[in-house]
C-alpha cells in the first residue's frame, strides 16, 4: 500500500475490471467483466457491498455482468447517457446517465467522464444497439488520489487536457493492442498524463491482446508500471 493512496484500495480483477474502495467506504466497480473473463481471479471474494458500477462503453468485455451485479448489490450504474438507458431497459437498475466532460458526485468520489477513441455499441440476442460513445473516467477521491481509467482507447492528444485538468496519480491504460493502443502508444499516453503509477489493463485476456507491462516499463523509465496479478491491489 502506497502512502499517497491515502487508504484508497485499487484492485485489478483482470482485463479492464477494477474495484476501487475509498477509506470513507465508497465502493466502485469499473467494467465488471466476470462471467467469461479468463483472467478473473478464481475464488476472488467480491466485496459485501458495491455502491456504483461504472461502464466505459457497451462492449461485452466491459458491460460484462453489470446488469446482474446492479440488481444483486442494488448498485447505481453510471455510464454515458444511451448506455445507461440500455442498462435500465435490461434490468430496471438505478442509473446515472451522463456524458463527456461532465462530473457526478459518488459518495466521496467525483467521477468525470472523459473522451476515449474507440467504437461503442452493445450486442445482445436482438442485435447491436447504439449505446453512445466510448469513454473513460477520472475518479477524484476527496482528500485522496486521482485515478484515471481510460477504458478502451487509442492514445490521443487530449490526454494532455486530462493531465492539465485533473493531474491523475494513477492511470489505468489498455496496453494489449489490436482493439486498443499497445505498449508503444501507451508510453506516449504516460508522457501526456504524467502519473505517479501506471496500472496496465486490457492485455493477455485473449490471444490478440499481446502487449505486456514488461514492454511498457522500459519505455517509461521514470514512471512506475505496476506489474500485478488479477486479484491483487496497488
Ligand atoms: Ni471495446
Ligand atoms: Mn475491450
Amino acid at each position: 500500500m502506497r502512502d499517497w493512496l491515502k487508504g484508497t484500495e485499487v484492485s485489478w480483477l483482470g482485463h479492464s475490471a477494477v474495484l476501487v474502495q475509498t477509506k470513507a467506504g465508497t465502493t466502485i466497480l469499473i467494467d465488471p467483466f466476470i462471467t467469461g473473463n479468463p483472467k478473473f481471479p478464481a475464488g476472488y471474494s467480491m466485496p459485501k457491498k458495491v455502491d456504483y458500477i461504472l461502464l466505459t462503453h457497451g462492449h461485452g468485455d466491459h458491460l460484462g455482468d453489470a446488469v446482474q451485479l446492479a440488481s444483486k448489490y442494488s448498485a447505481t450504474v453510471v455510464a454515458v447517457y444511451e448506455l445507461a438507458a440500455y442498462v435500465a431497459g435490461q434490468a430496471g437498475a438505478k442509473i446515472i446517465g451522463m456524458n463527456l466532460g461532465g462530473s457526478v458526485k459518488l459518495g466521496d468520489v467525483t467521477a468525470t467522464m472523459t473522451d476515449a477513441k474507440h467504437s461503442a455499441g452493445a450486442q445482445d440476442e436482438n442485435g447491436t444497439h447504439y449505446t453512445g460513445v466510448a469513454a473513460g473516467f477520472v475518479l477524484s477521491v476527496e482528500g485522496g488520489p486521482v485515478l484515471y481509467h481510460a477504458g478502451d482507447t487509442a492514445v490521443f492528444m487530449d490526454m494532455k487536457l486530462i493531465e492539465e485538468l485533473y493531474r491523475p496519480d494513477v492511470v489505468m491504460l489498455p496496453i494489449g493492442g489490436h482493439y486498443t493502443m499497445g505498449p508503444r502508444e501507451a508510453a506516449l499516453a504516460v508522457k501526456f498524463l504524467k502519473p505517479k503509477l501506471v496500472l496496465p489493463i486490457h492485455f493477455g485476456t485473449f490471444t490478440p491482446l499481446r502487449g505486456r507491462p514488461e514492454e511498457l516499463q522500459p519505455l517509461v523509465p521514470d514512471v512506475e508500471v505496476a506489474i500485478i496479478e488479477p486479484g491483487q491491489s496497488l
